[in-house]
């Protein structure tokens, strides 16, 4: 395996335990949706969640895809821990009869997926379902609907395949936790939303 990025301690999962459960997911998808009329509207949460929707949707060759991206924030740049969630970037108007599908980086407190969930169906989509190539096991997460989970990991902070701390490290291939010479002082707080 490649040598990981100084600031990380551990790899959690490789590039390729990644691209193999991505692609397994796909597969899911598109037999859960093979007998769906219509379009399947991909809403990849901005911005933690490019990397896995630009993987997932090329296992859907076979579907009617159209993507719109939703950018939601939360409050914080350096903070680690999430602190409700804000929808910036509109979701189309008219989602009636559409079948949608959130993708989104991690599932941690579950205000994103919620918030989102609830938006869509009250546009009147015929389905809301969504999909995130991690989850923390967290009281939030519990009680959040989750159709497509990636792994599931221990409540660590985590880069990596879109993951970010203050915007950065993203472009990793892999998943890895991050060093503590890298947190910048930890936990603290600058003003501002974020995109997540
Ligand atoms: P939720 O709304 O609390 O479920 O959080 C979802 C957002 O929090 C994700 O889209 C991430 O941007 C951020 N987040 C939660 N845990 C982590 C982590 O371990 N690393 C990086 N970002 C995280
Ligand atoms: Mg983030």
């Amino acid at each position: 395996m490649q040598v990981p990025h100084p600031d990380i301690d551990r790899v959690l999962l490789t590039a390729e335990a990644i691209a193999a459960r991505v692609a397994e997911l796909g597969a899911q998808v598109g037999r859960d949706l093979a007998g769906a009329d219509g379009q399947l509207v991909i809403v990849p949460v901005m911005t933690g969640g490019f990397i896995i929707v630009a993987d997932l949707v090329r296992h859907l060759p076979q579907r009617r895809v159209r993507i719109e991206v939703v950018t939601v924030s939360s409050y914080g740049g350096k903070n680690m821990t999430s602190r409700g969630s804000q929808l910036l970037g509109a979701l189309p108007e008219t989602l009636v009869g559409k079948h949608v599908l959130v993708v989104d980086d991690i599932l941690d407190t579950g205000g994103t997926l919620r918030l989102l969930q609830a938006e869509i169906l009250r546009r009147g989509a015929a389905s809301s379902r969504s999909c995130v190539l991690l989850r923390k096991p967290t009281e939030g997460a519990a009680r959040t609907k989750c159709d497509y989970v990636g792994f599931d990991i221990p409540d660590e902070f985590v880069v990596g395949y879109g993951l970010d701390y203050d915007g950065l490290y993203r472009n990793l291939p892999y998943v890895g936790t991050l060093a503590m010479h890298a947190r910048n002082g930890g936990d603290t707080q600058t003003s501002g939303a974020q995109s997540t």
